[in-house]
């Protein structure tokens, strides 16, 4: 009977470990209903300076939670909502449910941004967005916990973060690895890849 207790109480302790690990995503779902309100009920925004979160991956997205909470990232709106709001566990729990949607989408073309976007640009050593963020911007799966999904994200959202980054208004990004890329964008060429990578 000792025995029996003890491995059931093992079973509960890893099962807690693991839920601690991976999050929770139906305890996410009610945790993030306050974020639904600006992010969308499916982490579909309505919004365009509110970026998708829907099947953005996990580990990104919890880590943008976390930066926003830390100050490591910094924003007018979410700073304070991160701050106020959310546990080391709740972070892990939302991060969970909005990834386990359906990928973001969108619609649209744009010739120069595709170019830039697939090829980069040789002459100035800017690397092609896709090396990074996959084919269509979905991630890539073997890197998939440093490169965010980018494509069918919110055009205006899109083209925010790209000037953020290029101004260092934005600068968690690890060893400067996009604020290197955004340095090298006119204003144009932001606004093409917004165009391109919200339609992917
Ligand atoms: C009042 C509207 C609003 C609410 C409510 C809100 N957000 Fe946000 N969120 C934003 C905006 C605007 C941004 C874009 C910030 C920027 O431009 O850098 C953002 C950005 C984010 C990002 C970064 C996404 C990325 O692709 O890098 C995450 C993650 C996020 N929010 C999670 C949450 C969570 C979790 C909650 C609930 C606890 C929440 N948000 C509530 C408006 C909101
Ligand atoms: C060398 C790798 C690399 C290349 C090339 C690259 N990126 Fe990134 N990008 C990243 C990383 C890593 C992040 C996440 C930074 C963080 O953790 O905050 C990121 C973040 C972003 C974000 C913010 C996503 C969000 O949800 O907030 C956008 C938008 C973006 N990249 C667009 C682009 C575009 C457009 C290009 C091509 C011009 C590009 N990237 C090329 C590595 C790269």
């Amino acid at each position: 009977m000792k025995y029996f207790v003890c491995t059931i109480l093992v079973l509960l302790f890893n099962a807690n470990l693991a839920n601690a690990e991976e999050g929770d995503a139906i305890a996410g779902k009610s945790k993030s209903k306050f974020c639904q309100g600006c992010h969308g009920e499916d982490g579909n925004s309505i919004n365009p300076l509110c970026p998708n979160l829907s099947g953005q991956n996990q580990n990104y997205l919890e880590k943008q939670i976390l930066d926003f909470q830390a100050g490591r990232r910094v924003d007018s709106i979410m700073t304070g909502i991160s701050q106020g709001l959310i546990s080391d566990q709740d972070a892990k729990d939302i991060a969970a449910y909005f990834s386990s949607r359906k990928p973001m989408v969108g619609f649209s073309g744009n010739k120069l941004g595709q170019n830039i976007f697939r090829e980069g640009k040789l002459g100035i050593k800017l690397p092609s967005c896709a090396s990074c963020h996959g084919e269509n911007g979905k991630g890539r799966s073997d890197e998939n916990t440093t490169f965010p999904i980018i494509g069918g994200q919110t055009r205006d959202y899109i083209a925010k973060q790209l000037r953020d980054l290029r101004s260092g208004d934005r600068h968690n990004d690890p060893e400067s690895i996009m604020g290197n890329v955004a340095r090298k964008l006119s204003d144009a060429e932001i606004e093409a890849l917004a165009d391109y990578v919200s339609g992917l």
